[in-house]
């Protein structure tokens, strides 16, 4: 299981600090919520930021695009240095040749999906990605409950990826706390981002250390 802090639930003030305290914690990835105010109510941050910050970090940028035809801006955040890209499926028209375009610019792709979302959008793209990323609160906001439907969402994605004998990544968001943890590495999640329940919990190497060891029964 990989832990990929939300940055949202971060002290935006001392974004550096944070990214330094987290690889010191012995985190390797880190979670960027980029929000548009138009896919989502909130605005947070874009791509000259994670540019500038990519300097001081050796951690795996994980960008999480909530941005509506986030075609416009694949290419700022891959160069601005983002080691993998996540667009939503519900935000573009052209996911197909939105998943090619950041591959080709050299980061790894991932598709996002909104809760109430079928798996069968990803029916023709799913051998192209890299991760998959299962939404399990709606998009927008830190600290919400864990929307109990998304672990049986889990289950089945990881079903359908092993039926395909694909390597794709699982990934779940919102509300991931050490209680639901277990379960869900259980039903297949690889990657969990935690926000609230991780920034909240400090220091960051005991929390670390609770999420792992959770995740290992
Ligand atoms: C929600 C974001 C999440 C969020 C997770 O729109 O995509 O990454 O920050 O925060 P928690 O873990 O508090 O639900
Ligand atoms: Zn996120």
């Amino acid at each position: 299981m990989i832990l990929s802090p939300s940055l949202l639930s971060s002290d935006f003030g001392r974004i550096a600090e944070e990214l330094q305290a987290l690889e010191q914690a012995g985190l390797k990835w880190v979670h960027w919520d980029v929000m548009d105010g138009m896919f989502v109510p909130n605005i947070t941050l874009g791509a000259p930021i994670i540019k500038c910050l990519r300097k001081k970090s050796n951690l795996f940028f994980d960008v999480h695009l909530m941005v509506q035809q986030p075609e416009r801006y694949v290419n700022d955040f891959v160069d601005a240095g983002a080691d993998m890209v996540v667009i939503h499926a519900e935000a573009t028209n052209h996911l197909e040749r939105t998943i090619a375009e950041i591959k080709r610019n050299g980061a790894q792709a991932g598709v996002a999906l909104n809760p109430h979302t079928p798996l069968s959008v990803l029916d023709y793209v799913l051998d192209e990605l890299d991760m998959v990323l299962i939404m399990s609160v709606n998009p927008g906001f830190g600290g919400q409950k864990f929307i109990p439907f998304s672990m049986r969402k889990v289950a089945e994605l990881s079903s359908m990826i092993k039926q395909r004998g694909l390597s794709t990544l699982i990934q779940v968001d919102g509300g991931v706390d050490p209680e639901n943890t277990a379960e869900l590495v259980r039903n297949g999640a690889d990657v969990l981002v935690s926000g609230s329940a991780f920034f909240g919990f400090p220091p960051y190497a005991e929390r670390l250390k609770t999420f792992e060891e959770v995740a290992r029964n």
